[in-house]
This record gives C-alpha cells, structure tokens and sequence, in this order.
C-alpha cells in the first residue's frame, strides 16, 4: 500500500517540487488554497480526519517579512497556530507533521560559520519569530515531527515575481535600475534539491527532529544576482548596496548559510541555478 501524505501549499515553490520528485510509494493528496484556507480549522480537521494522512508536509507559510511586521497575528497565525493545531490533530489521529521553517530563526552572529540544528534561534524578525513558534508548538504537540530548515529558495513559481531570481531578471529586462545588497549573506536553494532531500528523509532511516537543508556555498544577495544575470547573458549594471541603504521595516541576520550536522551537503547552488535557468526554460 502506497505511503498517503498531504502536502500543504502545492502550488507554492517548494510544495510544487515535492509533488514532481514524490517517491513512486507515495500517494499524494495536494492541497491549495483553492480546496480551503487553512485558516479554516474546521475545515482543516475534517479534510484531515477525511484524508487520514500518513505524513502533511506544510509547506503553506505567510512569509512576506515586510507584511508579517505588520500582520504579526496573523503571521502567528499561520506559521505557528495552524501547523501546530495540525499537530494535534494528527497526533490524535495517528500521522506525522512536517514543518518548513526558516533560516530566518537564527540572528546572524555566527558570522564566518554554518548554522547547524543546534544552534539556538534567536529570530530578529516577526516572520521568524512566527516560525520559531511554529517549529516549538509541532515539536512539542507531536511525538514524532520533522522541521526542515530552508534558505533563499528558488523554483518553479506561477507568480512571475514569485522570488529573487525572476525579480531580478524582470527589472533587469524591463531596464530598471538593480540595487542589491553585498552585505547579507546566506545560501540560495533550489526547491528541486530541498524536496528531494526531504524525501530522503522521510523515507530513509532518519530520527525525527530539526534538519538543515541548503544548496551548498555562501553568497552575498549581489553576487547572487550578478550570477543570474551572467548565465542569462544579459548585459546589466548591479549596484551594490548596505542593508542600512534599503528601506525597510525588517530587520534580518547579516548572516545565515546553514549546515547539517547529519546530512551530506547537497550540491553547489550556483550549479542548481544554472539547471533552474537553463533547463527549466519556463523562465
Ligand atoms: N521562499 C523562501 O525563500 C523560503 C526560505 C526559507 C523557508 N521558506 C519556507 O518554505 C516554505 C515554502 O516556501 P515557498 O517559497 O514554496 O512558498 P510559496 O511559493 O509562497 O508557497 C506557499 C503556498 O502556501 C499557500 N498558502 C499560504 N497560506 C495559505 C493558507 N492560509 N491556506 C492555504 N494555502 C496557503 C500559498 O497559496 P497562495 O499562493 O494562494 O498564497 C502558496 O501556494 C514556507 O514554509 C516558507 O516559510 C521559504
């Protein structure tokens, strides 16, 4: 009998990449927005006692940082409430949550170092707050829970603008001026790549707990963008910038690449970017 696991956020990036790579022993039961708001926790606990899931990978988040500064209830809402109610709920009914958390629950003061899984958090933003929240209610409401920490993601996307990769190629195209910060620093990821570590672990040998999950290698947001535009081949100026320059409400770590302390380090993000760029020609 095939493995039944919900995944929240189907159509997002990363719950996008875990339906295309799911295992062959794997039933999957995708979920959008479009089949309810998972606000509706009525709703959620039918469509859960309804499905009864093995594993729900909850890769639904409201991570707009600037808006979760100013939506912070609602960002504890879905970020930390929600997967912790579907925590209980599938604890009650015998299935297994995962959560997606954050890169964004460390401070950045690990300067010159990876952030392993246990390194304590110490968020310094609302966003990561709500997902350290998050990561607290499922680990303490299930026996058995999986966290996986992502950083900077990129993948396949409906929304045209729908991460740093496509903005940066829009502007560039419609000849707008690129200011990008060179003093943040961090790992992008390729959702492909995460998703199929994911299911390695779920499917392998693996403890329950908090997992890294990251491309490997360290960049700065300009350097980053700067790569993007040289393997599209087009022709761009990129100002570097402080993060003091940029205007924003969000405060976020100068520092934030992460390492596992239990699994292999997955391939170099600039060689994931360039298959996302190359060989997903929807871009
Ligand atoms: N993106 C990053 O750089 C990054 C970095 C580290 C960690 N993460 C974490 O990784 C996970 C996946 O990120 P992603 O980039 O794949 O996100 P994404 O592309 O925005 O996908 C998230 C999906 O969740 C859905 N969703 C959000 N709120 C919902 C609700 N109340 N009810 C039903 N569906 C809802 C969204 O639907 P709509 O499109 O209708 O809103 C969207 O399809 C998130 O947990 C995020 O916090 C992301």
């Amino acid at each position: 009998m095939k493995m039944r696991v919900v995944i929240t956020g189907a159509n997002g990036q990363l719950g996008t990449a875990l339906v295309e790579n799911a295992p062959e022993n794997v039933e999957i039961v995708p979920h959008t927005r479009e089949d309810f708001d998972l606000r509706d926790i009525n709703a959620l606990e039918r469509f859960l006692r309804e499905t009864s899931p093995f594993v729900v990978i909850n890769t639904a988040a409201f991570h707009d940082t600037e808006a979760c500064e100013t939506e912070f209830e609602e960002a504890l809402f879905v970020n930390a409430i929600i997967p912790t109610i579907m925590a209980r709920i599938l604890e009650k009914i015998g299935g297994i949550v995962v959560f997606i958390s954050t890169d964004y629950v460390f401070d950045g003061e690990k300067r010159g170092e990876l952030y392993l899984e246990d390194d304590l958090p110490n968020p310094l933003n609302r966003y990561g707050i709500s997902k350290l929240a998050g990561e607290v209610g499922v680990s303490k409401l299930s026996a058995k829970f999986y966290i996986f920490r992502l950083s900077s993601l990129f993948g396949k996307t409906t929304k045209r603008t729908g991460n740093f990769v496509l903005k940066i190629i829009e502007k560039a195209t419609k000849g707008k001026p690129l200011r990008v910060v060179n003093d943040i620093f961090m790992t992008p990821t390729y959702a492909p790549d995460a998703a199929k570590r994911i299911w390695e672990v779920l499917l392998g040998n693996f403890s329950p707990g908090v997992y890294h999950v990251s491309n490997s290698g360290i960049t700065s947001w300009f350097d980053f963008a700067k790569e993007i535009l040289r393997i599209k081949g087009i022709d761009k100026d990129v100002m570097p910038v402080s993060h003091t320059e940029i205007k924003t409400k969000v405060k976020r770590p100068l520092w934030s690449p992460l390492g596992s302390k239990y699994l292999s380090p997955l391939r170099h993000w600039g060689e994931a970017l360039k298959e996302y760029l190359e060989v997903e020609s929807w871009t």
